[in-house]
This record gives structure tokens, sequence and C-alpha cells, in this order.
């Protein structure tokens, strides 16, 4: 049921000479195989992955690449080492500013001549940050071939496409990587006819709620019905959801089916008990612990990225 998104076509992996390399602003180039890394320290995490196309289709105006709808979001418990473990044991040089993520799969691009890997870079702070991992697991298996066997990045709190997938390469550098899966890619432009100089990167998971059930357009009876769904922030944890069944006139707070953790989406649960007939619109909204709320309108940009307008869905009752 985990969401997938990739950008080539899946890579051949051959676990018997598989490696994972460091290499660039280190102290000594390293290589580890598989085993060295299932032999090091593991850690475990639950981790909500979101690309940051979800929703992609509720933009107006729609913009062009996958119309997911509210599926591009899956929840999983990661294990693996920790990266800050790896790249220590590399060593980092005093000028390092970004580490590089190098995957296996790759292909050409509409926009430019060439082969490119799918790759992506982090500021030296979240790779060192002791949460960013390594992962080897999936909810305690060996991670399966489609997330990234035998090793993805993951990276909790940021949208999915910096959790690189068949991890292979990374490289400490000093200068902004500039790879098209990182300036192009995953860019905030909101004004494709003045394509700005320095472009906001995509960069943390925006806070937003989803209604899972009853869903847009579902026809329900009159009576007792449990309206279900998840909250979620890369930034600030979630505090509050609440649901309004008159169109945003009156809210009432939900009741929390998830503990907060720092990096998992919150499911919900609220009772609704609807006695008359009729067209109901249905909508719910998060707040964080800095008090954001979620926007009305979502901030529309080129590329569909980052929708997290309150949603809206309209139910028949009779
Ligand atoms: N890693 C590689 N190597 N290739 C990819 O195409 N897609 C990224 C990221 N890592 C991608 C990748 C994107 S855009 C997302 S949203 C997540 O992987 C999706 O992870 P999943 O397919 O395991 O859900």
């Amino acid at each position: 049921m985990f969401y997938i998104r990739n950008h080539f076509p899946y890579p051949v992996v051959d676990i018997r000479t598989w490696e994972l390399s460091i290499e660039g602003c280190v102290n000594r180039r390293i290589k580890f195989q598989y085993h060295d890394l299932l032999q090091m320290p593991q850690v475990s995490l639950p981790v909500t992955l979101e690309c940051v196309g979800n929703k992609r289709a509720l933009f107006h105006p729609k913009v062009r690449g996958e119309q997911w709808e509210l599926g591009a979001i899956s929840h999983a418990v990661w294990t693996g080492v920790r990266l800050m473990d790896l790249l220590y044991s590399a060593g980092i040089q005093m000028h390092a500013r970004e580490v590089i993520f190098e995957g296996m799969d790759k292909g050409g691009r509409t926009d430019r001549p060439g082969v490119f890997s799918y790759a992506r870079s982090l500021p030296l702070d979240q790779s060192l940050n002791p949460h960013t991992l390594v992962a080897l697991y999936m909810y305690g298996k060996p991670l399966p071939f489609r997330h990234g066997y035998p090793a993805r990045l993951i990276v909790p709190g940021w949208f999915g496409m910096a959790s690189v997938k068949w991890l292979h390469r990374l490289v400490v550098t000093e200068e902004p990587f500039q790879g098209p899966f990182q300036v192009v890619d995953y860019v905030y432009n909101r004004n494709p006819l003045v394509p700005s100089e320095s472009p906001e990167p995509v960069t943390t998971i925006r806070l937003d709620s989803t209604i899972a059930r009853p869903t847009d357009q579902e026809a329900l009876a009159k009576g007792d019905h449990w309206v279900v769904g998840t909250a979620i922030s890369g930034e600030d944890p979630v505090v509050l959801v609440e649901i309004s069944t008159d169109n945003g006139t009156t809210w009432l707070p939900v009741s929390w089916l998830d503990p907060q953790e720092p990096y998992s989406w919150r499911r919900w649960c609220w009772k609704w008990t609807v006695t008359s007939s009729g067209t109901y619109d249905v909508k719910v909204r998060a707040t964080d612990a800095a008090g954001h709320i979620q926007p009305e309108r979502a901030d529309w940009n080129e590329k569909g990225y980052g929708y997290n307008a309150i949603q809206h869905i309209r139910v028949y009752v009779d």
C-alpha cells in the first residue's frame, strides 16, 4: 500500500558487487559493502514519506505532472545506520558544505541532453542530524526493491524527493550541487514567466491534513459515521485538527488515534451523527505548535508542489 515514485526505470542491483562509496571532501575515500552496514549500530525511526507532488491534481490552474490526488503519502518504521556515523568514519573536511546522494537509477530528461542519475544534495547540518538514516529495513524487513533496496536515505520531516533510493555514492562537496533534481525540479517557481534568480528549494513537509473517509462525492445514509484522516507537518508538530460540516462556519476538534511523533503523520477520527438529509460541505484544517493554520488557498507554483490548502469534500446524506 506504500506509494511509489520513480523518475527512471528500476536499476539493476547485484548485492554481491553493490557498494556504498563516500568521496569528495573527506579525509579518506571509503566503501561499505552491504554486510558492513548490517553490522553497524542500527537505529529505528517512524517516518512518514510524502511526495511534494501529493495533491497536485487539486491545483487551479492545473499544472503539468503526475496528477496525484491524496495518495502520495505513506508511513513506515525505517531501520538503518545513522548517516552521521558513515560520514564521520570517512572524516569530513573543514570546508565541506553539502553531501550529494546518488541513486543507481538513471536516464534522460526532456529539458536537457545527457544521461542523469537521480541525485540530490543535503546541507551538511541536515546530513549530520542523528535522525538522518541510511535505511536498510522497512518495518523490520530488508527494504523492498521498489523502495530502494539495498539502502536508501531517509530524511525525516523533508518531502520524499530527499530520501534517495538505491543509494550507491555519496560525495561531500564545498559547492552547491547543481544537478537537475536539485535546481530544475523541486524548486517553488511561482511565476513561470519570470524565472526567479534564486528559486526557493523544496525542503520540509508543509502543514497539512487530509480526510481519508468519507471520500469526496460519497453518498451516506443518515446515522453515525466516523470521519477519519491524517495530519502532518515537517516542522512544528500538529497540535489541533478541526472538522467543519457546514462549509467552514463552525469547527470542532477531532480525537487522536496516534500520539505525537516528530516525523510521523497523526491519524485522527471524529464521530459524525447526521440526523438530516442534505448536501454537506465537510472541511478539515490543522494547526501547528507555532500557531500556523493551513491556508484557504494553496500557494500555486509551476510544478504543483506542496499543495496544503484546507481540504473540502462534499457528501450527500439521505
Ligand atoms: N530515489 C531514486 N533513486 N530515484 C527516484 O526516482 N524518487 C524520489 C525519492 N527517491 C526517487 C528517489 C521521490 S520524488 C520520492 S517522493 C520518494 O523517493 C518516493 O519513495 P517511495 O517510492 O519509496 O515511496
